[in-house]
């Protein structure tokens, strides 16, 4: 128990329940694989400078994937130590012996730390990429199968203009596409390797940090030891990057959230989606939406978690920073379940196109599309808005909708009213003659689908190109030594 003490930190004993105050080993028991990698990369190079004989890094190595294999078979057993580190290193020490003592050559536990987290971090952005690119891919998918059903849309909650299903799903595909370039970004500030930045100052032992980082599929190696051991920038942009996804994905549950309700009946939830109530027989509840809404809340509370714990730390390592663990441990879980759920869900809320039709005539959502039919004749914007108004108005009057509003009706308003300008009335008139990019014209949707795509494209090759831990323990167990 507790082999990082020495005489002159007080002695071997410390108080039991000292040890378990200050233990973050139930938490970062999830970085075991990250912590043997790395282990792996830096006895190889500590082998590869000869600062350890080769039959030592052999043995430390054999020692390192025993305690992994069993962990995969579900026996290890992890001694009670302050940290997976320690933990490793005192169960590597019961099984090898002597040689365990040389593994902690020209490392500290706080560059240890900060590079299991940078390949925890790396490994889980490249499983959100994943998952985002397929969740792209079903709202494509979606947009290819009742793209062009139609379906008010909303400001402030009133019904706004007419728009098409296609549009909706590419509003919020739009947002996930901007994640997957924010993940990238993720990426990058991940490019550099932490170990041999030692305690704050280095090491006076002849390391090759770059041989290190190459080995664990890094760019290379940090810049300024004393920041590395102090930062956690890279989890803070990653936090960053979770609760933004997860903040869109809480918009795209609310929209779905309303859909559903027999207020707005647009869409219905299949059966594999919807869950029941304990009491109300006759409900079909949207509570994984509404999960994945309320999980939000939980990123952007990680967020916030690592920041404050950030703020005012003096330059170098400091304890607080092992309350990182929990906001960088629990969030890519998280994240990851809700896409998958979101992935399986969408292709099962089924739009009913009759009633989303009714909403657009029992309304004014026209009325836009009707002044700028006035425009387009040569008015002036202001006078057609004027002109619009007040057959909306007479409408609202007459206890009618603004798609049963006849020219003569409209005549006696404006004459320049005509025939012409009233097929602006039509809905699906309203979609077709959208000239602008970005709308949500047929045209326009055309590139926001192949810009989708794209996205979907981009997020697969992020995640390709990131090397998997599970490759890489493979590869470090076989490297020559
Ligand atoms: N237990 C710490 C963590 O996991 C690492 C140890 C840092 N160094 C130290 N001297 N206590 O973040």
């Amino acid at each position: 128990m507790a082999i990082a003490k020495t005489e002159a930190s007080g002695g071997h004993q410390l108080l039991p329940e000292v040890l378990a105050f200050s233990s973050s080993l139930a938490l970062d028991k999830a970085l075991l694989l990250e912590d043997i990698v790395g282990s792996l990369a830096h006895v190889l190079m500590l082998a590869k400078q000869g600062i350890v004989p080769k039959e030592v890094a052999h043995s430390i190595r054999e020692g390192l994937v025993s305690i992994c294999e069993e962990a995969r078979a579900g026996s290890l057993k992890l001694p009670e130590e302050e940290d997976i580190h320690m933990a490793v290193e005192a169960e590597l020490s019961a099984r090898i012996g002597a040689p365990a003592a040389r593994l902690h050559t020209a490392r500290s536990r706080n560059d240890q730390v900060s590079t299991d987290l940078r390949l925890h971090v790396r490994e889980s952005t490249a499983e959100v990429l994943r998952h985002l690119s397929t969740l792209l891919e079903v709202l494509v998918s979606r947009m290819d199968a009742q793209g062009t059903l139609l379906l008010p849309s909303y400001t402030h909650r009133q019904r706004a203009q007419p728009v098409t299903l296609g549009f909706w799903l590419a509003s919020h595909g739009a947002a996930l596409a901007r994640d997957v370039e924010l993940f990238g970004f993720v990426l990058k500030q991940l490019r550099l390797c932490s170990l041999g930045a030692g305690a704050i100052a280095g090491t006076s032992l002849p390391i090759e940090r770059a041989f290190s980082a190459a080995l664990l599929g890094f760019e290379g190696p940090t810049h300024n030891a004393m920041d590395t051991v102090g930062e956690r920038d890279f989890g803070m942009d990653y936090l960053y990057a979770a609760s933004r996804l997860m903040l869109h994905l809480s918009r795209l549950c609310a929209d779905v959230i309303d859909y559903t309700s027999l207020e707005f009946g647009f869409a219905v939830l299949d059966g594999e989606i919807a869950c029941g109530s304990s009491m109300m027989p006759q409900k079909r509840n949207p509570d994984i939406f509404e999960l994945i809404r309320g999980k939000s809340g939980r990123a952007l509370g990680n967020l916030l978690s690592l920041m404050s714990t950030m703020k005012g730390l003096p330059a170098g390592y400091n304890r607080d920073l092992q309350e990182d663990r929990q906001a960088l441990l629990e969030t890519g879980p998280m994240l990851n379940s809700c896409l998958q759920v979101l992935g399986l869900a969408m292709p099962r809320l089924h739009f009913d196109a009759g009633r989303c039709k009714v909403a657009l005539e029992d309304g004014y959502t026209q009325a836009t599309d009707l002044a700028e039919a006035l425009v387009k004749k040569g008015m002036a914007f202001r006078e057609a808005y004027q002109a619009v108004g007040s057959l909306v108005r007479r409408c609202q009057e007459a206890g009618i909708f603004l798609s049963k509003a006849t020219v003569e009706m409209a005549k006696t308003i404006h004459p320049a009213f005509d025939e012409e300008t009233m097929k602006g009335l039509l809905p699906e008139n309203s979609v077709m003659h959208k000239a602008s990019l970005g709308s949500c014209s047929p045209e326009a949707l055309w590139l926001q689908r192949q810009m989708l795509l794209d996205a979907a494209g981009l997020a697969q090759t992020l995640a390709d190109e990131v090397v998997g831990l599970d490759v890489l323990y493979a590869k470090l167990k076989e490297v020559d030594l």
